[in-house]
């Protein structure tokens, strides 16, 4: 029978994350079958005691990425500093946690990117869960000049955690707006933007340096109003499709050894959500 591999979360009904593994698996040749499966909180317990003998490995979506971490046997250091598992990799009965979000984020801007990473200086806007792993994940590459916004200010606080004073700094929305022009890409990671609110953008761009790179989590709907507004200011302009196939990638490599083919899978995804290259 061929490897069993899930992503779980609540609602499920809409992942991409089947079809994406499903074609890697198949384009490898590698005997695995990927499915979603509705788990919620209350049921976690016990999905984790039937997984941790009959699946090879799993990913894990929203409500469960923390509440996964004290089913699991081990935590990779990155993962417990994100405070948030999205990949299980199950190794004869033990369970290992790793966040592949932020990593995928930041190799996903390799399609639009021109310099190193550790070059730029990068705004980041919000500071839920999403913020936090790519922060994270950000600092673990090295990077160093990082600012960090967000309507709370006392969130954006509280994400830094009184650490990091060297790397990370914390503005308010409108001393973001004021001097928008230093960052050389700006990171949207609030929900600002998706339905039923698809014409709000978290800060205004009219300092907008051209050439900046402006990247955006969402990718429904696949252009933003944020996005759009970026792409009219003449910035390079990136949706939230290539950090979902390279979180999915690292995952599908932690399980078979196998990178898998990211172009290809942008171009079967951008055809599923119907959009138009961004
Ligand atoms: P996720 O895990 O997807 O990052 P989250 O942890 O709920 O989600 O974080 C949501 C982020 O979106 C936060 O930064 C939140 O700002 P606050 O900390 O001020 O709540 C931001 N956000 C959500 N709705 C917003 C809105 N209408 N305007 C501005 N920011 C918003």
């Amino acid at each position: 029978m061929e490897d069993q591999y899930y992503v779980i979360g609540q609602p499920i009904g809409h992942s991409m994350s089947p079809t994406m593994h499903n074609e890697w698996f198949l384009k490898n040749n590698i005997s695995g079958h990927y499915s979603a499966k509705e788990v919620g909180v209350s049921e976690l317990e016990s999905v984790m005691t039937e997984f941790r003998s009959s699946v090879k490995g799993f990913n894990v979506t929203a409500p469960l990425k923390v509440e996964i971490m004290q089913y699991l046997d081990e935590i990779d250091p990155l993962a417990k500093a994100i405070g948030a598992v999205n990949t299980v990799i199950n190794k004869n009965g033990l369970l290992y946690g790793k966040n592949t979000d932020g990593i995928g984020y930041c190799r996903g801007l390799s399609f639009v990117l021109k310099k190193p990473i550790e070059q730029e200086k990068i705004l980041i806007i919000g500071a839920g869960g999403a913020a936090r792993a790519i922060l994270y994940s950000l600092l673990h590459l090295g990077v160093k000049q990082i600012t960090v916004t967000n309507r709370t200010l006392e969130k954006a606080h509280e994400l830094v955690d009184g650490k990091f004073m060297n790397e990370v700094n914390i503005m308010s929305i409108s001393d973001a707006e004021e001097k928008l022009g230093q960052f050389s890409l700006i990171i949207q990671t609030t929900s600002v933007g998706m339905k039923p609110n698809e014409n709000s953008i978290p800060l205004s761009l009219a300092n907008l340096s051209s050439n900046t790179v402006v990247s955006d989590l969402i990718y429904s709907p696949f252009k933003t109003a944020f996005l759009k507004d970026a792409e009219q200011r003449n910035a390079i302009i990136q949706n939230g499709l290539p950090m979902f196939i390279y979180q999915g990638a690292l995952a599908f490599q932690e399980w078979t050894g196998i990178f898998p083919n990211t172009i290809d899978a942008y171009t079967l995804l951008e055809r599923k959500l119907g959009g138009t290259k961004c």
